[in-house]
């Protein structure tokens, strides 16, 4: 079992953060939260300096074209989603593999009514809790810690206060690429057990060519081998047009199944386009 927090989690943190150093009317997202969580000193050092921080786009920009783009507007579409589903009644959000995402700061005006369980691997988990106590938790922030190969994290939600007949909005971000195909089909029996009538459920996933070896992206194949240096290595992916078939066992219809052309015209038209090899799902209950 992993004993240190997850760097991707702090990977995504460090994009947020320097998003921040662009304009606001350019930025896909705002996140005054995100360099709040950074714990290697020199992401902290960076998210000190506008230009620096702008420098570090540029390097994004350069070496891995789209992934700014694609990773900040993944929690953009979900905080949109999550603002009007709670204007709507939506009673619970979980949040999978939470990471140091702060969507439960960043439209906490919004989600008053709304009780938010932040479901992730126990050393990052810890982390995260290290840096709320400092800056403040919201109060609707219920923690579950769980080690998805492992754990019962339907039982563990359950013991946190989670209602399982209650609408809820299911978040699985940067998590499905990690996870074995067993360990994914065991997650989404358990997701599908969550929340009533009117439950969504957005994920994101990569495209099965990258995890297989036959993409002809050599982006998204250096990519995989990065990570897997990082010791978390790619171990999951779908073809876009069987998503639906894949989900339906599980009891979820496929709303939208966002193209990186699509996220784009809705995003950013006037930047890169999102990274190509990964897409993004929005799914009701059937
Ligand atoms: C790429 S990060 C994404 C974090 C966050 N959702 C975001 O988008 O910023 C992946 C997250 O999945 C969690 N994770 C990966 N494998 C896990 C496992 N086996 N059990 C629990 N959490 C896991 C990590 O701790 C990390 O927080």
């Amino acid at each position: 079992m992993r004993q240190s927090y997850s760097l991707t989690a702090e990977g995504m943190a460090l994009l947020r953060a320097i998003e921040q150093a662009r304009p606001p009317a350019q930025r896909i997202i705002s996140d005054p939260y995100a360099a709040a969580f950074l714990r290697f000193p020199g992401f902290r050092f960076i998210t000190r300096s506008q230009s620096l921080s702008r420098l570090m786009l540029r390097l994004f920009d350069w070496r891995a074209p789209g992934a700014v783009e694609f990773l900040t507007i993944r929690p953009r579409l979900v905080d949109e989603l999550a603002t009007e589903l709670a204007a709507q009644g939506l009673e619970q959000i979980v949040i999978l593999g939470a990471g140091f995402d702060t969507m439960a700061l960043r439209i906490r005006d919004k989600l008053q009514g709304v009780t938010i369980y932040e479901v992730d691997h126990p050393a990052t988990q810890a982390a995260k809790r290290e840096t709320l106590t400092k800056i403040g938790t919201p109060t609707n922030v219920r923690f579950v810690a769980v080690d998805f190969e492992q754990d019962d994290f339907v039982e563990k939600l359950r013991e946190a206060g989670f209602d399982l007949k209650r609408k809820t909005l299911i978040s699985w971000l940067g998590v499905t690429y990690y996870l074995t195909p067993a360990a994914m089909a065991r997650t989404l029996t358990q997701i599908a057990t969550l929340g009533g009538i009117g439950t969504k459920f957005v994920f994101d996933y990569m495209l099965a060519e990258v995890i297989d070896g036959t993409s002809t992206s050599h982006e998204a194949l250096n990519k995989a081998r990065f990570v897997a240096r990082l010791g978390e290595p790619w171990l999951f992916g779908l073809q876009p047009e069987k998503v639906g078939a894949y989900l339906a066992p599980f009891g979820f219809r496929v709303r939208q199944n966002f193209t990186p052309q699509e996220l784009q015209a809705k995003y950013c038209p006037t930047r890169k386009e999102p990274m190509v090899y990964v897409r993004m799902a929005v799914c009701e209950r059937m």
